[in-house]
């Protein structure tokens, strides 16, 4: 499948990895773009979280393949020396999401760097135009991680509507919910030129996720995840009021999904209760972060080989259309 992402970063396949904080290394980046994607390197909180991979290690480790890196971009404002030490390292692109982009993109396009928004509402995709970005990611709310409310199918058409419009150069990407090939294959009739998958690739050989962590996905549904403020507030962590946080259901979330008023109101009263429980790798107490697509995740395959699937059933499915359903 050809489309402007595969010509633009010379791919295979339209498929790029999402950069996940603490989940998406040198490795995971490097066996996307081994298997013909793009694989980004999640930056994540850009160091100001604590306990986050070293990002100069994770380029070494994705030694000669292309990969990008991403940032969660209200966090970068307060690590700004972070976007710089990654410039240096030449990525195909840097991946902001979360807050407004326009502070970093004069810094990532005067290095001659490719910058990738994504966003989560139209006001967010007119802030990533503004900003001169050449590729926008259109977010869904089934999306696993941190996202807003809209819905992938609906979302994705709109800020392709919009682009046509208003900036028909710029490149389109879905993200949420997208985990194989119908995914792959919706979503370029969606209007994108591919897709950002988070969650498949969070389930694959290459990724930092504890098995632990996999094994409960595994055995989850789509219905068992749920989108809430509530786990950022007591672990407190400052996420704007606009971005909630989809995770798959444990003891944790049950507590406190529905409570993000109480939450408020005890900021960070679980912050060293949580830390100690990422050391313990204690899956009842720390966010397990996965999307809707959990429930599509059913083994932990090498992500070279997910690429491949997931592009051959796109691609089978598109050559046949809707006969034979
Ligand atoms: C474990 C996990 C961590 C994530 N961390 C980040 C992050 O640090 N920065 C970011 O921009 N997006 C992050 N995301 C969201 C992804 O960029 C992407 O939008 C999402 O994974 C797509 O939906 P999917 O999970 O259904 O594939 C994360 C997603 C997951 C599952």
């Amino acid at each position: 499948m050809k489309t402007r992402l595969t010509e633009r970063y010379r791919l295979a396949h339209p498929i790029v990895s999402a950069p996940m904080a603490l989940v998406s290394g040198g490795r995971l980046a490097a066996a996307v773009s081994a298997g013909g994607g793009l694989g980004l390197i999640g930056g994540g909180y850009a160091g100001i979280l604590g306990g986050e991979p070293d990002l100069e290690a994770e380029f070494d480790l994705a030694g000669t393949e292309q990969v990008g890196i991403g940032f969660i971009t209200w966090a970068l404002a307060k690590a700004p020396g972070a976007l710089d030490r990654s410039l240096a390292r030449r990525p195909a692109l840097v991946f902001l999401s979360f807050g407004d982009p326009r502070p970093f993109s004069g810094a990532i396009r005067a290095s001659g760097i490719d910058l990738a928004c994504q966003v989560q509402t139209l006001s967010h995709a007119q802030q990533a135009v503004e900003a001169g970005a050449t590729v926008l990611v259109a977010q869904g709310t089934e999306a696993g991680g941190h996202g807003g409310g809209r819905s992938t199918m609906p979302l994705v058409p709109e800020i392709a509507d919009y682009l046509a419009q208003r900036s028909p150069a710029t490149l389109l990407l879905a993200a949420g919910g997208i985990a194989d090939g119908r995914g792959l294959a919706a979503a370029l009739m969606l209007g994108a030129d591919g897709v950002v998958v988070g969650s498949r690739f969070w389930a694959s050989a290459e990724a930092l996720t504890p098995a632990a962590a996999v094994e409960r996905a595994i055995r989850a549904t789509g219905d068992d995840t749920v989108r809430t403020r509530a786990i950022d507030r007591v672990r407190g962590v400052p996420w704007p009021e606009e971005f909630s946080f989809r995770v798959v259901r444990n003891r944790l979330a049950d507590q406190w999904a529905g409570r993000e008023d109480d939450a408020a109101a005890q900021f960070g009263s679980l912050a060293a209760e949580y830390a100690e429980a990422r050391t313990r790798l204690d899956f009842d107490m720390m966010a397990i972060v996965a999307g809707e697509c959990v429930g599509l995740i059913k083994d932990r395959p090498s992500a070279g080989s997910v690429v491949i699937a997931m592009a051959a059933e796109a691609e089978r499915l598109l050559r046949r259309g809707p006969d034979g359903w």
